[in-house]
């Protein structure tokens, strides 16, 4: 889908977002971003991207492992996903490490080499060019630091794939338009969305041919989603 569309569609549904994913995904999304943070080894002191952060959940959930020496910036082309995310900041309490600006991933607005770690959770899925997506992230990472990603994928047994699909394809979407009151069939987009993603090994593939190396995957709930981690090389 082109990056106008995809704006749209997430301004739309940003009042909705966080209490779909959770109704959704039977509050599962939590936990997978947790775990987005453990596999991309951040310590207290990390300095952090988050980008395609949206109303900024993976961001927060970095911010939780992060002392006032690190920081966690969260980027997103779509500024009313982001107001969310600043809202929950602002709740929270003072020094949380955590701030928000508006930037395309496909042009980030850092120097080469800065962060420790740069994050998406189902967001890069979205971008118009994957493997531009990915070059920007690792471009911005710091040599010997991590781009994480987490994204949905397709469940590799057939027999929970099938069950799963027919709530995926029809439940889903009927539930997540009518609650949201989508016009962009936001919630039909997702799962067709998906389908066209990169598996798991092919997602492996296209961040090595990003230059990343140790690049390693984690399935989570039975292969609903998947976290990859993959590493900047200190040289070259
Ligand atoms: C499904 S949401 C993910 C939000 C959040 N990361 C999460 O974990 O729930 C996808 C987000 O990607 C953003 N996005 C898509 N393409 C983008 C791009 N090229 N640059 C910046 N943000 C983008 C959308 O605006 C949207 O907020």
């Amino acid at each position: 889908m082109q990056a106008h569309r995809i704006k749209n569609l997430f301004s739309a549904i940003a009042r909705y977002y966080d209490f779909l994913n959770s109704l959704l995904s039977l509050k599962r999304d939590k936990m997978w971003r947790r775990e987005t943070v453990k596999a991309s080894d951040v310590g207290p002191t990390s300095k952090v991207l988050d980008v395609c952060t949206g109303t900024g959940e993976l961001a927060l959930a970095y911010a939780d492992k992060i002392a006032a020496d690190g920081f966690v910036i969260g980027s997103d082309f779509c500024f009313e996903m982001l107001v969310i995310g600043n809202r929950k900041v602002e709740r929270r309490h003072a020094g949380t490490p955590a701030s928000f600006l508006t930037a395309d991933t496909l042009i980030l607005p850092f120097l080469d080499d800065t962060f420790d770690v740069v994050s998406v959770g189902f967001g890069i899925r979205n971008v118009s060019d994957l493997e531009m997506g990915i070059r920007e992230m690792a471009r911005v990472a710091a040599r010997g630091g991590r781009v994480a990603i987490l994204e949905f994928t397709q469940p590799v047994n057939p027999l929970f794939r099938s069950l799963y699909y027919f709530y995926f394809t029809k439940i889903l979407p009927f539930v997540g338009n009518l609650i949201s009151g989508s016009k962009d069939d936001a919630y039909g987009y997702l799962p067709r969305s998906v389908m066209k993603f990169p598996n798991c090994d092919a997602l492996k593939a296209v961040m090595e041919q990003c230059g990343l190396t140790d690049v390693r995957f984690y399935r989570k709930t039975f292969g609903i989603v998947a976290i990859h981690v993959g590493k900047k090389p200190i040289n070259g």
